[in-house]
């Protein structure tokens, strides 16, 4: 990442739908894996927004709002703000978390479907659609419901079978019945708009294999895609919630969401950066681009999303698509209909934010490979390595200078060898978990933190101030530090509780001030009063495991 040094650098996160709660896979493959990098490149001194958006346009929000008798504006904000404050609850915060819907990224889109008309990548043609006679409309897949044609479940969406996982093309389900009204629709011609993928095929081609840093395991079935052949895209939808086509012949259409979706990570970065027109291009090229997603929309990211830049031309391709695989809980996919699903607010309803983001970052590795949520290796974690290495650490140092120092951080004697080593070791910790999170394994960054806290246990246990009288303000002096260096570097994993330590620490200043490179230096001056040390982390008991099986019913 060494272009990192000069550059801006922009992260976004996949924008989740606006019609449902965020549940923990959200936040272990695509919210908390960015957020870690953008605190750690902001103590690291960069230049970095991060956003992300509510994705509010599409037939099922459509639906979902109907349902509600809500207009669909309406409707769509609240799960803006919904998600801004579940993701605030876990300290996931963007620079700007916007919405598809937004002004700018309707302009924005319109401006791309402008261009790549104009230059000829989009063409018309005519496509069956359900149309139901009694509401006077078409309908699109969702407002469609029949008879699966492979598996026989009935009740199920024209465009999909839950029940069999099989994909069902249009005019194939059995039995087709209106959503609404619950009539039969009949087959009727619209006149749809198509994006030219497959004109796309060898630049895309091209550019995956000269991008050394996308992932390499994705990136292959990405090639026999391409080697299979590429469909061209249906682009419109007969619907009245969504971008507006922007030609007079095209009245009554919309642009699907996934046209609009992934270009609201160029206009609320723009906005949150607070640049537009040429300068906002500029920045957009200038800037190292992260773009977030689970491995579910890898087709969406590694095929439309670039192909759409390379034909309208103005706007760079992602540098990195760091993709992560699912979040099983208990070994099980997560499952709306079955509710097998925790969502965020009712995890942190139980417990403390941080120790969400310590499980999942040590499950969740950069690769497809899916993680599972399993209650007794939550626990075990939790409590062998952040209350017995971390917790038990800084609560020790920090009890020693309040029970025998009166609360006052002694004078040392001076910096004898094992000082010297456990500095060093500190030095180290930063440089390897630094250059770990650089490449994106945040899970071996936090593994590699864990290492040093072990370190500093060795190091108190060695020195052993409850009985080696002489030396114990030295002991006790450099064990402050060392938790002063602990909370730097645990910052962007876990910044409730390095935010906690800090301020046990009595520090002056914020710990967001604290460069990451700073972490070795002696922060801890003595005669410093620190606060009545409480400790950091509590077990986790069976007790609370409980409450999460109740969750998941
Ligand atoms: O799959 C999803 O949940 C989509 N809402 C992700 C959109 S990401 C982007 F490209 F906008
Ligand atoms: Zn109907």
């Amino acid at each position: 990442m060494d272009e990192l040094s000069q550059q801006d650098v922009i992260i976004t996160a996949a924008l989740p739908y606006a019609y449902d709660d965020l549940h923990l896979g959200h936040i272990a493959s695509t919210h908390l894996p960015p957020d870690i990098l953008y605190r750690y490149l902001k103590l690291k001194g960069k230049k970095v927004v991060q956003v992300c958006a509510s994705d509010d346009f599409g037939t099922p929000i459509l639906i979902a709002a109907e349902k509600q008798g809500k207009d669909p504006k309406e409707y769509v904000a609240r799960w803006n703000s919904r998600f801004r404050e579940d993701l605030e609850r876990v300290g996931i915060v963007y620079d700007l978390f916007d919405r598809t819907s937004s002004p700018e990224n309707v302009e924005l889109v319109q401006r791309f479907f402008t261009k790549l008309n104009d230059d000829g990548f989009i063409y018309v043609s005519d496509v069956d659609q359900f149309f139901c006679e009694t509401d006077r409309k078409f309908l699109p897949d969702r407002y469609v419901k029949g008879k699966c044609p492979y598996c026989g479940a009935e009740e199920q969406y024209s465009d999909v079978c839950e029940n069999c996982g099989r994909t069902i093309q249009p005019g194939q389900i059995l039995k087709p019945h209106c959503s609404i009204c619950g009539n039969a629709p009949v087959l009727k011609k619209s006149t749809h708009y198509f994006f030219r993928l497959s004109a796309f095929s060898k630049k895309l081609e091209e550019w995956l294999v000269g991008s050394p840093r996308l992932q390499g395991d994705v990136k292959n079935y990405v090639l026999n895609w391409i080697k299979d052949g590429l469909q061209d895209w249906d682009i419109t939808r007969d619907i009245s919630w969504g971008v507006p086509v922007p030609l007079k012949e095209a009245k009554g259409k919309v642009l699907y969401g996934w046209f609009d979706n992934h270009l609201c990570y160029i206009s609320t970065a723009l906005k949150a950066a607070g640049k537009s027109g040429k300068e906002g291009q500029e920045y957009w090229n200038g800037s190292t681009l992260f773009h977030f997603i689970g491995k579910d929309i890898v087709y969406h990211h590694y095929l439309f999303l670039p192909s759409m830049r390379i034909g309208e031309g103005e706007y760079k391709l992602p540098d990195y698509i760091p993709t992560r695989g699912h979040l099983l809980l208990l070994g099980k996919k997560v499952s709306r209909s079955k509710h097998w699903m925790i969502t965020v607010r009712e995890f942190v309803d139980h417990f403390p934010p941080d120790y969400l983001r310590f499980y999942l970052t040590r499950i969740t590795p950069l690769s497809q490979a899916d993680s599972n949520f399993d209650l007794k290796e939550f626990a075990e974690k939790i409590n062998n390595e952040l209350v017995a290495s971390v917790g038990n650490f800084v609560y020790r140092a920090l009890a020693f200078v309040q029970s025998k120092h009166g609360g006052v951080v002694p004078e040392p004697a001076g910096e004898g060898d094992e000082e010297r080593e456990v500095l060093r070791e500190l030095d180290q910790a930063a440089r390897e978990t630094g250059a770990l999170i650089e490449e994106g394994h945040y899970d071996r960054a936090l593994r590699r933190l864990l290492d040093f806290s072990a370190s500093c246990n060795q190091y108190f246990q060695k020195k052993a101030p409850w009985e080696k009288k002489a030396d114990e303000p030295t002991a006790i002096f450099y064990s402050c530090n060392l938790v002063a260096g602990l909370a730097t570097l645990l910052g962007p994993f876990l910044p409730f509780s390095a935010r906690e330590i800090w301020g046990q620490l009595g520090s002056p200043g914020p710990l967001d001030g604290e460069p990451w490179d700073s972490a070795s230096r002696l922060k801890v001056e003595a005669g410093r009063r620190i606060r009545e040390p409480r400790p950091i982390f509590r077990k986790v008991e069976d007790a609370d495991l409980g409450k999460v099986r109740v969750l998941l019913g």
